[in-house]
This record gives structure tokens, C-alpha cells and sequence, in this order.
């Protein structure tokens, strides 16, 4: 059985031992519920590392206070043994009172990046990211940490927050997981009604209708934003967030697609808020 750590103490003494042996650690920090997206993560960690540890730690501090804290999916017998399944070491799960310990009171806050897409509709979401993010890294210290494209505006602020702050390690950026009509995998999907689950198909398929647009050389931000938005406005269960072009390092809009960018949307599908993007260079 793969070892489950609840405490600090226990991962900093195991990755000690292994570091010591000369091996190096993969990490893949997850909020668990785990399905193909996050194994294509921890795959690839165990490739190409000696040692792999995933975090399981549904981060209160990432969630705003009309978000899903209290209802997101939780199954840890389920996780542990895809944890061990794919070859993973160590599992981290820890109570939210061993993350947070009685006077808690230091953050990592960036700007710029986490004030644009998902930064406006979730206003504390990107600062509860980056400051679990760092925590976990310095329990860790993994050489390198996995992280999905899923989550575009993510993968970008870990990038930017490790080179900022001097960690030294290897942020591996992975390509979205879909399921076979094409909707991104996320643990989310299970808030969906059958009705919703086919109406959510929206979203793949109108990134898929910018990619065409890409491709073709349309160079007009507003033009393939305005075609998006059409097409998304045609299902009747679907609302539209927010549908941007942005520079794919800084995450600032750009009205012309003269460098490599992120299309990146979010809509809700009755209450389900869900996330998808493509890059383009
Ligand atoms: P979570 O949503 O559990 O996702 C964990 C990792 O899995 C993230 O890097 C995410 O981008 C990746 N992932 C999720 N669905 C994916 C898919 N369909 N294809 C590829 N990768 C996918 O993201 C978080 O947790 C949290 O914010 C966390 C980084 C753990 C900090 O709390």
C-alpha cells in the first residue's frame, strides 16, 4: 500500500532519506478526486523521476466564500490506489489545520498575471493558489512540479512565481486530458445533470472553432472573441463568464494575435462553473 502522510514532519523525513540516497522527486500537487487529467500528470512525474509525491489537500484558501469548499468531490480510497496504480511513492494529506496553524498570517500575492480571466471572477482564488503552492513546495522540495494546461492561467503564475522568488525547480507544463467527445476533464464534471453533461460540450467545441480560426490566420482578436461568444450563446444552459485573447506570459489582453496567446474561457453550465483554453504560438 502506498504510504498516505498526514503531517509536515513525515514527507519532509521521507524526502530527506531519498534525497540523501542521491534520488530526485517529481511532486503533483492535487486537490484529489483524481481522474485521467491528474494520472497524466503524475505518468509523466514518474517518468521522469526517481521518487514521486502527490499532495491531496482541498485548500480552503483558494475557494471564495460563495464557492464550492464544502461540496467539492472527495474520495480518498479511490485516489490512493490511482496514486499507486501509476507508480507514485508518497501520498500528502493533510487537515487544514496542519497547513494553517493558529495565527496564520503570511501570503503569496502576485500581481498582473492573477488580475486578469479567472483573477476577476475569483478575487482571492489565485493568492490561496500561489501561497499553497509555495508552502507545499518548501515541505517537498521537489526537482521538479507537474501541472496541467487545464489550468492555463495557473500553469503561468506557478511559472512566474518560481522564477520571482528563486525556487529552484522545474515547473513541467502537461496537455489537457479530454474525455472522448472532447469535454477537459475535471473533477467538477460530476456537479453536472445528464442534461447539463451534453450542454457542457459547448465549450470544447467552441474552442475547437477558434483553433480553425487560428489556424486559418485570423489575426483579429474581437473578430474569433465574437465568434466564440456566438457560438456559446446558442446553448440555452450556458453562460458566458468570460472569453479573452491574452498574451500566453503576462496574461494581458491583446487585440491582435502577434505572439504566441492564450484563448482561454470559463462559462457556467447551470450553476457549474467550467474552465477551458487553447495556446497558440
Ligand atoms: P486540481 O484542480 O485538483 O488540479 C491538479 C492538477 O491537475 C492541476 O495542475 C490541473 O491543471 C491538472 N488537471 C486537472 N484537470 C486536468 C486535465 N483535464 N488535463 C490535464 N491536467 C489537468 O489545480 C489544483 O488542483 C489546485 O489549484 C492546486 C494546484 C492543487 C493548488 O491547490
Amino acid at each position: 500500500m502506498i504510504t498516505i502522510a498526514t503531517k509536515v514532519k513525515e514527507v519532509r523525513e521521507q524526502v530527506k532519506a531519498w534525497k540523501k540516497a542521491g534520488l530526485t522527486v517529481g511532486f503533483v500537487p492535487t486537490m484529489g478526486y483524481l481522474h485521467e487529467g491528474h494520472q497524466s500528470l503524475i505518468k509523466r512525474a514518474v517518468e521522469e523521476n526517481d521518487k514521486v509525491v502527490v499532495s491531496i489537500f482541498v485548500n480552503p484558501m483558494q475557494f471564495g466564500p460563495t464557492e464550492d469548499l464544502d461540496s467539492y468531490p472527495r474520495d480518498l480510497e479511490k485516489d490512493s490506489a490511482l496514486c499507486e496504480a501509476t507508480g507514485a511513492n508518497l501520498i500528502f494529506h493533510p487537515e487544514p489545520e496542519e497547513m494553517y496553524t493558529d495565527g496564520f498570517c503570511s501570503y503569496v500575492d502576485m500581481s498582473v498575471l492573477t488580475e486578469e480571466l479567472c483573477g476577476l471572477s475569483r478575487p482571492v482564488h489565485f493568492r490561496g493558489v500561489c501561497t499553497v503552492v509555495s508552502k507545499l513546495f518548501h515541505i517537498v522540495t521537489p526537482d521538479r512540479a507537474y501541472f496541467g494546461q487545464k489550468d492555463a492561467q495557473q500553469l503561468a503564475i506557478i511559472k512566474r512565481m518560481v522564477l520571482d522568488l528563486n525556487m529552484d525547480i522545474e515547473i513541467v507544463g502537461c496537455p489537457i486530458v479530454r474525455e472522448a467527445d472532447g469535454l477537459a476533464k475535471s473533477s467538477r464534471n460530476t456537479y453536472l445533470s445528464p442534461e447539463e453533461r451534453k450542454a457542457a460540450l459547448i465549450l470544447s467545441q467552441t474552442i475547437q472553432l477558434a483553433e480553425q480560426l487560428l489556424q486559418s490566420g485570423e489575426k483579429d482578436a474581437a473578430t474569433i472573441i465574437s465568434q466564440m461568444t456566438k457560438k456559446i450563446e446558442s446553448e440555452p444552459l450556458a453562460r458566458i463568464d468570460y472569453i479573452k485573447i491574452v498574451d500566453a506570459m503576462t496574461m494581458q489582453q491583446i487585440p491582435t494575435i502577434d505572439r504566441p496567446i492564450l484563448c482561454a474561457m470559463a462559462v457556467y453550465i447551470g450553476k457549474t462553473r467550467l474552465i477551458d483554453n487553447t495556446m497558440f504560438e
